[in-house]
């Protein structure tokens, strides 16, 4: 049986996919905190690129990724797809399951797609340094890997318990040049304010944002990525879902289910923008499914309504899922999933009954990663394991009722920095949650 979905280099697709020409209605635009009127693009100059300010606001249907970022894109992509079939045997399963591995990147995640196109955009307007925040370490990587590539400079606010519980990702983002700084740091007012309050603090990814965001307006030449949340990254994730579209066609597959895991909803909306073309294109019903970490759950138990980005209030205020931007997550070990919001596009199809989703406890999470790292291989990023085992459940239902569905698992990375996480797993040591952390939002 045919295992490995490998598309030739020359069919790497050269546009990415804006799915907000295909929405129902526009969606709300992030508003001014002082004014409550929308945010003229332009003020958001001081932080971003003004290729990504525009495509963050485009309604065209395709646009062309510069040739620039495709020649780094070469070094990684197209990536694979694979079908689990060990996996379905272990499960007893009729389920057919696939799944689109980003782990390959040079830095193990999907977080490269858009750290490399910012970068380029940003070398290309002249910015000289780039500032962002990290949760689990990847987007810090994938962002200094980027930076050295065009030869820009790096600073990476990395949340404080990944910081400690992480070291490798942080000697990684030296390695590429990056400086790191853990968050809350004493560096900026935005975090001499949360140490103020509580000196051990664990940090959030709402903190770190502020930090970066904060350096980036104080800074000449230094503007600010960010790797989530936003449209624009949505836009550059969505080269993972057009490949996977190609390379489930060559499977002679179109997915009933796609999973994907949620922190900010960049490698969910990557991998499910394109089948969500294709699926009202060839009127497929498809079910898309978001999951989320039970103690950061900003689907299932968080308001839709306007609130900031971050912390400290630097950025403008986003129509979105969120828990309250105040919300610190406790410290599970999937720190790229402890972000209080969520990206706008995905909001909005949830609004719509598009995507649906479930919150999981980090030791269901576990057991899921050990059975698919003992089946295929592959050990996941705790993130991605969130996927992996929202999609084992979908496959042990379909044992019990005989239905043969395609299911397309989104494993956005590997885990080969998480190893004392899963060793925390192995010997028994991980806490489940018993109290829901909501009720502080
Ligand atoms: C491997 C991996 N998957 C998923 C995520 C979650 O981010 P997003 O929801 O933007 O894909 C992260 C974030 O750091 C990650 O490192």
């Amino acid at each position: 049986m045919k295992r490995v979905f490998q598309l030739p280099q020359e069919e790497l697709p050269k546009r990415w996919y804006n799915v907000l020409a295909d929405l129902d209605q526009s969606l709300p635009p992030p508003l001014d905190p002082r004014t409550q009127e929308p945010v003229d693009p332009k003020a958001l100059l001081a932080l971003f690129s003004r290729e990504c300010i525009a495509q963050e606001v485009s309604t065209d249907r395709f646009i062309d990724i510069p040739e620039g970022v495709l020649e780094v894109y070469r070094l990684w992509r197209p990536t694979p797809l694979f079908r689990a079939v060990n996996l379905e045997r272990r499960l007893q399963t009729p389920a057919r399951i696939y799944y689109k591995y980003e782990g390959t990147s040079p830095t193990g995640s999907h977080k490269p797609n858009t750290a490399v196109a910012q970068a380029y955009y940003h070398k290309v307007e002249g910015t000289k340094r780039l500032t962002t925040e990290t949760g689990a370490g990847q987007w810090g990587s994938a962002l200094s890997f980027a930076c050295h590539v065009f030869g820009l400079k790096c600073l990476v606010y990395m949340v404080r318990v990944s910081y400690e519980q992480k070291p490798y990702r942080r000697i990684m983002m030296e390695v590429y040049g990056a400086e790191v700084v853990p968050s809350p740091s004493p560096n900026t007012a935005a975090g001499r304010r949360v140490l103020a309050e509580n000196p051990n603090s664990t940090g959030s990814l709402g903190i770190a944002i502020s930090e970066a965001i904060e350096t980036s307006l104080n800074e000449p030449g230094t503007k600010y990525s960010l790797g989530s949340v936003l449209n624009h990254v949505l836009l550059h994730q969505t080269i993972v879902g057009e490949e996977a579209l190609l390379q489930m066609e060559m499977a002679g597959e179109f997915p009933h289910v796609v999973v994907g895991c949620v922190g900010g909803g960049s490698n969910f909306g990557g991998l499910i923008l394109p089948f969500f073309r294709e699926a009202k294109k060839r009127q497929r019903l498809v079910e898309f499914l978001a999951v989320e970490p039970i103690a950061c759950p900003s689907i299932t138990k968080g308001e839709i309504r306007y609130d900031y980005g971050d912390t400290a209030e630097l950025t403008p205020l986003i129509r979105m899922h969120t828990l309250g931007h105040r919300f610190v997550p406790p410290p599970i070990h999937a720190g790229g999933l402890r972000y209080h919001g969520m990206a706008p596009i995905i909001t909005h199809l949830v609004e719509e009954g598009v995507v649906k989703a479930v919150a999981l406890d980090q030791v269901d999470v576990f057991e899921g990663a050990v059975v698919f790292a003992q089946c295929e291989g592959i050990i996941p990023a705790l993130e991605s394991a969130h996927a992996v085992r929202a999609a084992i459940d979908l496959a042990r239902d379909c044992a019990k009722t005989g239905e043969e569905k395609v299911i397309l698992i989104g494993l956005s990375g590997h885990g080969h920095f998480d190893m004392a996480a899963y060793r925390d797993f192995l010997e028994g040591r991980l806490p489940r949650l018993t109290t829901s952390p909501v009720s502080q939002a």
